[in-house]
């Protein structure tokens, strides 16, 4: 068989199966097409997208003016190294800086790798800014925390899957409870604490909401220590929660978007995943100079961060979620799906939660978390054309790309209730 001959669905999981890593669980499907909100199995059924590759796909599948940027970019310069400069990469920065409001960006490639640079910065600026002993600088984190895979960030993770046989971990770390106050008053007390590492809603977790003022008072607990506070925006952000951001702090999103909720501008905010609507691997660490300026050359870098082909397909990623205005979409068609999930739940014992913010979702499903029910109901929503996963357990996390239609959120919304109602457990 040939590399590039059509394949059957059961070919290419047989080949996944027999020559790649087993470190995921996919869904049984076989995507080999998208275009916005829809993908197409190989046998040409078409579905619902309703993961975005874990939030990376915001602006839905293949956008035109995105995949017209790779394409022209591609054919002009891919890759400089940062070794020399590029003509994209000084302009991308300065359109994300004053996108997102900050100084300055450090630019990487996966999520888990501006963490990384994240926590770096953090521990330099603790040693030079703060005059944190050298080697003693600590970063809090959550429980129940998602950041990423590397030996450091699964270091900071308390889930046993991510970290059973990975050890030993990175010293430095203390982890306290999400959403809780009181518990970030008491760690702050320890004059070595340089960061705060903290996502703004637990999307990995099972979408958790904190509570409505946690961030600005977390935010404010942090500045009364001198303690940074990083968010980590990588599923959270560009517009996935109905507002640029899900800390909506200094942004370009319209003000009523963030009239009533908490203004926190962190010191550290972290992108990553829909910053190129998913088409290339780019993320991005933001801070002002005060921060920004400890890191000096050599100190980090990446041989792809900040590319030219990156550059160009982030600068178009971002000029989308401005010009079709997602955030305001996400947060418009969000409140209607959660009002129709509710009314869902009330019709059934098998949904006992919904939980969200713009379209950011997850329903909590009627049975243990060693329960297949979640995994279960999943593949009834695919035979029904409709793509999700659970996130832990018996959570389901909904998150479809932010530009759906309002017709096609409600023609969503119907198969989940179908399904949902005519589901039947074992
Ligand atoms: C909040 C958060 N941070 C970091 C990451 C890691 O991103 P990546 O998978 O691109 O390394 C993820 C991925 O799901 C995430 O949700």
């Amino acid at each position: 068989m040939s590399v590039l001959e059509q394949i059957s669905s059961n070919e290419a999981m047989a080949l996944e199966e027999k020559y790649g890593a087993q470190n995921y669980h996919p869904l049984p499907v076989v995507l080999s097409r998208g275009e916005g909100v829809f993908v197409w199995d190989v046998e040409g059924k078409k579905y619902y997208d309703f993961l975005s590759a874990y939030s990376a796909v915001n602006q839905g599948h293949c956008h035109p003016r995105i995949i017209n940027a790779l394409k022209e970019q591609g054919e002009k310069l891919t890759l400089t190294s940062r070794a020399f400069y590029n003509d994209m990469l000084g302009r991308y920065e300065k359109y994300i800086t004053e996108f997102f409001g900050f100084d300055k960006v450090l630019p990487m490639n996966t999520g888990a790798e501006a963490v990384e640079t994240a926590i770096k910065l953090a521990r330099k600026w603790g040693y030079e800014k703060k005059g944190i002993h050298s080697n003693q600088a600590k970063i809090v984190v959550c429980q129940n925390n998602f950041h990423g895979r590397t030996i450091t960030i699964i270091s900071a993770s308390n889930d046993p899957i991510a970290t059973e046989n990975f050890g030993p971990f990175t010293p430095g770390i203390l982890s306290i409870r999400y959403n809780d106050l009181n518990a970030l008053r008491e760690v702050l007390e320890d004059q070595k604490v340089a960061a705060f590492l903290v996502e703004p809603i637990q999307g990995e977790a099972g979408v958790y909401v904190p509570d409505e003022d946690y961030f600005r008072e977390a935010h404010k607990l942090c500045k009364e220590n001198n303690v940074l506070f990083v968010s980590d925006e990588v599923q959270t952000g560009i517009a996935r929660t109905g507002r640029l951001l899900a800390s909506c702090g200094k942004c370009s999103c319209p003000d009523k978007l963030c009239s009533g909720t908490p203004e926190v501008k962190p010191d550290i905010l972290i992108l990553g995943k829909a910053l190129s609507g998913g088409v290339v691997p780019v993320s991005a660490v933001l801070a002002n100079n005060d921060i920004m300026e400890v890191i000096r050359p050599g100190n980090h870098g990446s041989t792809f961060g900040g590319n030219p082909l990156a550059c160009a397909v982030a600068l178009a990623a971002l000029e989308v979620v401005r010009d079709e205005n997602l955030a305001e979409n996400a947060d418009y068609l969000g409140k209607i799906f959660r009002t129709e999930m509710e009314k869902l739940a009330k019709q059934t014992d098998l949904v006992t939660l919904v939980r969200g913010r713009g379209l950011l979702n997850a329903i909590v499903i009627n049975d243990t978390e060693d329960s297949s029910t979640a995994w279960d109901i999943c593949i009834a929503l695919k035979n029904n054309g409709l793509l999700a996963k659970p996130t832990h357990g018996n959570i389901i996390r909904f998150a479809p790309p932010l530009v759906m239609t309002e017709e096609e959120l409600y023609d969503c919304i119907g198969i989940i209730r179908k399904t949902i109602l005519e589901f039947k457990t074992d």
